[in-house]
C-alpha cells in the first residue's frame, strides 16, 4: 500500500468515526411542536435544555439510524397506534411524561400545564 493510500484511508475511518456520533452541535436549540395541532397545544420545546441536561440522543430519538436525526416522531406514531408503535399522543406523553415522573427534578414538569402552557 503507498503512503498515500494509507493516508486516504485513515482519513475516511476518521470520517467514519465523526459520522457516528451525534454531536450537540447538531442539535437544534428549540423544536417547534405546534404542528401536532392538537388541542392542548406545546409549541415550544427547549431541546437545549435536554441536550444540555446531558440526555442521550436515544433516549427520545430512539429510531434515528445512521445518524439522521432529522425524522420526525410522526414518520411511525400515527394518529392511533400501529402494530407495536403507539399512537403519537401516547408516544409523547411516555416519552416526555415518562422520563420526568422518573426523573424526580423539580425543573421536569410532570403537570399537565407544566407542558401544556397556552
Ligand atoms: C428529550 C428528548 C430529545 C433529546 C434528548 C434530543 N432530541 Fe432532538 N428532537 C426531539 C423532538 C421531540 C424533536 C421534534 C421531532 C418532531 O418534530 O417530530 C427533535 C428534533 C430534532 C431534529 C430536527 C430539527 C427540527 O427542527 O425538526 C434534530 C436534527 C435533532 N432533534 C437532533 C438531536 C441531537 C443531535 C440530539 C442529541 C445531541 C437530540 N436531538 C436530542 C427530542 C429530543
Ligand atoms: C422509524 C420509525 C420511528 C420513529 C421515527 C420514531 N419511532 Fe417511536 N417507535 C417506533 C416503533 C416501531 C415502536 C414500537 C417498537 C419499539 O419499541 O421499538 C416505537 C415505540 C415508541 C415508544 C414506546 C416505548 C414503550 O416502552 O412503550 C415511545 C415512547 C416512542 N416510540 C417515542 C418516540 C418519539 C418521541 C419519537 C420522535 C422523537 C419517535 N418515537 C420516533 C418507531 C419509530
Ligand atoms: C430522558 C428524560 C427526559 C425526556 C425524554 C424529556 N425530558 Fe423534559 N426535562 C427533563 C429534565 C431532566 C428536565 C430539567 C432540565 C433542567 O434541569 O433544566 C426537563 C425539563 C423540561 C421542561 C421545563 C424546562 C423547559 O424546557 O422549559 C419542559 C417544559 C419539558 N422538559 C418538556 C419536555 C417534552 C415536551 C418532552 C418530550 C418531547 C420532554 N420534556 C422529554 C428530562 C426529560
Ligand atoms: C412532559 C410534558 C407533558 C405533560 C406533563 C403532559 N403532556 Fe400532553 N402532550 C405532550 C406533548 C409533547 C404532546 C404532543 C405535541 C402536542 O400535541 O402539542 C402532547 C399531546 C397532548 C394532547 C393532544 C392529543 C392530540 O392528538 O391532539 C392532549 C389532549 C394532551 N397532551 C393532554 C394532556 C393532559 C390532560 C395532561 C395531564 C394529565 C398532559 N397532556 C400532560 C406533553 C405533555
Amino acid at each position: 500500500m503507498s503512503r498515500r493510500t494509507k493516508i486516504f484511508g485513515s482519513l475516511v475511518m476518521a470520517a467514519m468515526f465523526l459520522g457516528a456520533v451525534a454531536l450537540a452541535a447538531d442539535a437544534p436549540a428549540s423544536v417547534d411542536l405546534s404542528r401536532y395541532k392538537s388541542s392542548k397545544p406545546v409549541s415550544a420545546f427547549d431541546h437545549k435544555a435536554h441536550v444540555d441536561a446531558k440526555i442521550e440522543c436515544k433516549e427520545c430519538h430512539h429510531a434515528a439510524k445512521d445518524g439522521n436525526f432529522n425524522v420526525k416522531c410522526d414518520t411511525c406514531h400515527q394518529k392511533k397506534a400501529e402494530g407495536k408503535a403507539p399512537g403519537i399522543k401516547d408516544a409523547f406523553h411516555k416519552n416526555c411524561k415518562g422520563c420526568h415522573e422518573k426523573a424526580k427534578n423539580p425543573k421536569a414538569p410532570t403537570k399537565c400545564n407544566g407542558c401544556h402552557k397556552a
